[in-house]
């Protein structure tokens, strides 16, 4: 996500600036920029890539003096990092800091250059920034009070003007804002980690109030211009703790923004209750006759290619394969010019990956990326892309991604079906409800995190450990068993629960930890006669199965139920107490959960 630092106080505000946007790196960005009033005229710096290039431009051009300033940390989803991208974008009179999107920006974009205004970036808060200025008739409040009327969509801003040299304007919807109350100076900023060098007291803004910050005072205002009180608030984390959001670390607060990253990811998507992917330049074309679909990645992005698979082939009814990209690279894959290859990554720079996808448009195959990272390799090259909305991802284990990237695999196979005719409006629609559904039935199961919680108690000894499932529950068990070994280093295997018995059932012993997947009902008591297959052999089975369905008292495993949802959706929801068993053992195992040994976020390299 973005990261907004305001600053009016005492101090050179360029080094509060800086070190506030120091403090919010961990939420992920790919530009950064300072607007600082100076002389009463603001002076702008920003730069592609780390807050680094942006300090060596400032020692370059010069670092602006003056006490009052606003600063940013972009993370692209309108137009990939470039200087003229990153914020603040500005007009002759003020300057805007954004987190968020704005959702009707080109409708106003169009209003906006019809009166003349002339547009350098391809990002909505420039379009912000205008409209700001388009209102702005020396009255700031109103300014901004005609301006968030006007836009629909998310946002947090912080603005200054330049007839005002000592005020920041704030004001926020949806997305986050503090206010910092320090003694002599006051700050703004989109998460506390910002302001804690210098204070640990702070408002937290409500939607649509609209704060003037001074360096002596704060008022808020509601819509009517009335000023409004408000409740301060007093930091209880350290720095560290406030980045991670208060949660232990990074991978637990990323598996806990699975349902609203989820849902980030499928509402815009949805036109009608059906699936759509105009916003993403996706023709309908891509889905006609396509004679096969080849889901290409690795780790965990393959995993969700394996989910895709089974979408594709039991909804839109297209024959599909999943391919480990390190292999497709090298295996000259019989690809047809009717193909479709989906590359799936989230950093978008995975070196396999990359290299499949040059293999695939070598070969003249359409190609379609799955990417979180905006502006990334495989987003620039595929024919087509669609970004996931995870927001960054900072654990080196991927479990949010891996979250949003099966919802872009159900849209579409379902748009995929209902090009085709594979299913009628209506079913798709069906479908589509029961995606909306989604985020709450995660949250059922996010609840009960404790109970996963006990169970890692009685698995952080393990040295071998398997997991095993037929058909989609099989897919799901193979992102199990990674997420164990990636961060408690404990070796598990993901099995075909039918296939055990030809080999490798000969490796279960007493206390061998067995979990199984079981939620396709059609498999359940196959599924189920596998696991007593193991438990008899002295294994210690935990079964994720659906709510409703009993296991035989004489199996004598642990159970943990979820909510039911259509066949092709269970991985969202059975993924979820995966991802926590293999964080608790390995919490309990004393590892190092968000930067495990031997691991990058992104292998650039083959
Ligand atoms: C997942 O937990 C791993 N960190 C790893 O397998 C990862 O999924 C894989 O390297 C692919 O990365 P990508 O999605 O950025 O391409």
């Amino acid at each position: 996500m973005c990261g907004i630092v305001g600053y009016i106080g005492e101090q050179n505000s360029v080094d509060v600036l800086l070190d506030g946007l120091h403090k919010l790196e961990y939420r992920g960005y790919d530009s950064a920029g300072i607007a600082v009033v100076e002389n009463n005229d603001i002076k702008v710096v920003k730069a592609k890539g780390r807050l680094s290039f942006l300090e060596e431009k400032l020692e370059k051009e010069g670092r602006p003096e003056g006490f009052c300033g606003i600063a940013h940390t972009r993370w692209a989803t309108h137009g990939e990092p470039s200087d003229v991208n990153s914020h603040p974008h500005s007009s002759d009179n003020l300057s805007v800091v954004h987190n968020g999107i704005i959702e009707n920006y080109a409708e106003l974009k169009q209003k906006l250059e019809a009166k003349g205004y002339k547009f350098l970036s391809q990002t909505d808060t420039e379009v912000l920034a205008l409209l700001l200025d388009y209102y702005y008739d020396g009255d700031s409040f109103e300014a901004i009070s005609k301006a968030i009327r006007a836009v629909k969509g998310s946002y947090a801003m912080g603005v200054i003007f330049k007839d005002e040299p000592e005020t920041i304007y704030a004001v926020r919807k949806d997305s986050p804002l503090i206010i910092g109350l320090g003694d002599d100076e006051n700050l703004i900023a989109s998460d506390i980690p910002a302001i804690l060098s210098y204070t640990k007291d702070y408002i937290l803004l409500d939607e649509d109030v609209i704060a003037k910050v001074e360096k002596n005072s704060v008022k808020l205002y509601n819509s009517d211009r009335e000023e409004i009180p408000y409740e301060v608030k007093t930091a209880q984390w350290d720095i560290e703790a406030a980045q991670k959001g208060g949660y232990q670390h990074f991978m637990l607060k990323e598996i806990f923004e699975q349902p609203a990253a989820f849902g980030a990811t499928v509402m815009p998507r949805l036109d009608k209750n059906l699936p759509s992917f105009v916003s993403s330049d996706i023709p309908d074309e891509l889905f006609k006759n396509i004679n096969r679909v080849y889901f290409v990645a690795c780790g965990t992005a393959m995993h969700a290619g394996l989910i895709g698979k089974f979408a594709f082939e039991k909804l839109a009814k297209i024959s599909s394969e999943v391919d480990i990209a390190s292999e497709f690279r090298y295996d000259e894959p019989m690809l047809d010019k009717n193909d479709l290859v989906i590359i799936v990554s989230q950093s978008g720079e995975t070196a396999d990956s990359l290299a499949a996808l040059r293999l695939a448009k070598e070969k003249g195959v359409k190609t379609l990326g799955v990417v979180n990272v905006i502006g990334s390799s495989i987003a620039r090259e595929a024919d087509y892309v669609i970004h996931t909305g995870a927001g960054p991802e900072i654990a080196v284990a991927s479990t949010k991604a891996y979250t949003v990237q099966l919802a872009i695999m159900y849209l579409l196979a379902l748009r995929a079906a209902l090009v085709n005719g594979a299913l009628s409006e209506s079913k798709v629609k069906a479908y589509c409800k029961e995606l909306k559904s989604l985020p709450d039935k995660m949250l059922k199961i996010l609840d009960r995190a404790e109970e996963i919680k006990k169970i890692a108690y009685t698995l952080q000894n393990a040295e071998n450990m398997f997991f095993i499932g037929r058909g989609i529950d099989y897919s799901v068990s193979c992102e199990g068993s990674l997420k164990l070994k990636e961060i408690s280093y404990i070796h598990s295997e993901s099995y075909a629960a039918g296939e055990l018995k030809h080999g490798t059932i000969s490796l279960i012993e007493e206390n061998t930890p067995v979990v199984a997947v079981a939620t396709q009902e059609h498999l359940f008591l196959k599924t189920v006669s596998n696991i007593k297959e193991t438990v008899t052999r002295g294994a210690r089975a935990l079964v994720i199965h659906n709510e409703g369905f009993e296991l035989p008292s004489e199996l004598a495993a642990k159970t943990f139920d979820i909510p039911v949802t259509e066949n092709c959706f269970t991985p969202s929801l059975s993924v979820l107490p995966l991802q926590l068993l293999a964080y608790y053992t390995a919490v309990l195992r004393g590892c190092d959960v968000d930067k495990p040994r031997n691991l990058a976020k992104s292998v650039t390299v083959e």
